[in-house]
């Protein structure tokens, strides 16, 4: 009888103890895949434990106070108002860093990553290759009803699909304008600081240094934020009897469950393909992550003021 292979896999990494090893790595080193040996995945969980120790105990992962405190739902609507403006700069610079990303990618499949993320965030709506979802997505546009999976690849580009133009409708019913919104100079120096920090780490020109801010990225989203604001905002509209729309951060939210998956996956595969010096990995990822915290401390510091 053949062992079913993922009980393979398991004893593989029991024999040469390479427990902790995404499944996906396992597997390419089982197949001797150019890159993969178990010196160098040894070195790799080595690595691991420094990443789990120097990076992600950063205070932004561990206990972000603001998105906390946000979570519990007590909020004035100065508050919600004054947290949806800096979080519509961060949404539309945002735009700055994932272009360079685009630019400074060293790999055409890097480059495309990159776009996909860029065309989904201006617009495009990711696309299933099934008749049923094309014909749905000609139709739609809403963050709530536009799909979480797929690629732009073939997708429908529709205005109102912009997460810019969903996070102003959101705003409208703070009565709050075009202009009131987005634009860097509605950023606190705080928010700024994040901006310009996101352009000048995730969007570097050097591609490892880029790969760790986005890997200290993705793992301060994982760690919940967003679910913590859809809470915030779900109880702020029971409490008040508003009606903002919560599509732009449940899509994020629900983005972000699919994202965390592969985050592990990418790393692991980032290691075995280049030559990463951890120390400047972790580095970077502590400076990207300094960035995010000064993002929240910020509108921490502020919501105190204004409550
Ligand atoms: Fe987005």
């Amino acid at each position: 009888m053949a062992i079913p292979q993922q009980a393979q896999i398991e004893q593989f990494a029991k024999d040469n103890h390479l427990q902790g090893l995404t499944k996906v790595s396992l597997k390419a080193l089982m197949d001797q895949e150019p890159g993969y040996s178990v010196e160098k995945a040894k070195k790799f969980l080595a690595f691991q434990q420094r990443i789990n120790t120097e990076l992600l105990q950063h205070d932004v992962i561990t206990g972000n106070r603001y998105t906390k405190w946000f979570q519990q739902g007590d909020l004035s609507t100065d508050q919600v108002r004054d947290f949806v403006v800096q979080f519509s700069v961060f949404s539309n610079l945002f735009l700055i860093a994932q272009l360079k990303k685009v630019i400074n990618a060293d790999t055409l499949e890097g480059m495309r990553a990159s776009k996909e993320i860029l065309a989904n965030e201006i617009g495009v709506i990711f696309h299933h290759d099934t008749k049923s979802s094309k014909e749905r997505d000609q139709f739609r546009e809403d963050a709530d009803l536009v799909s979480t999976e797929g690629s732009v690849e073939g997708g429908t580009f529709r205005f109102r699909a912009a997460h810019f133009e969903w996070l102003m409708r959101m705003a409208e019913k703070l009565e709050l304008g075009f202009n009131d919104i987005g634009k860097r100079s509605h950023g606190t120096k705080s928010t700024l600081f994040y901006c310009d920090e996101l352009a000048r780490i995730y969007g570097n020109e050097d591609y490892l240094i880029s790969q760790a801010a986005s890997y200290a990225v993705e793992n301060w989203a994982a760690a919940g934020f967003w679910d913590e604001l859809v809470d915030g905002f779900t109880k702020y509209n029971e409490n008040t009897g508003s009606k903002l729309p919560l599509a732009f951060f449940t899509y994020h939210a629900k983005i972000e469950a699919q994202h965390a998956a592969h985050t592990q996956e990418e790393l692991e595969e980032l290691y075995f393909d280049r030559d990463i010096d951890e120390d400047q990995f972790i580095k970077y990822g502590n400076e990207m992550l300094d960035g995010v915290a000064a993002f929240w401390n910020g509108l921490d510091e502020e919501r105190k003021k204004s409550g």
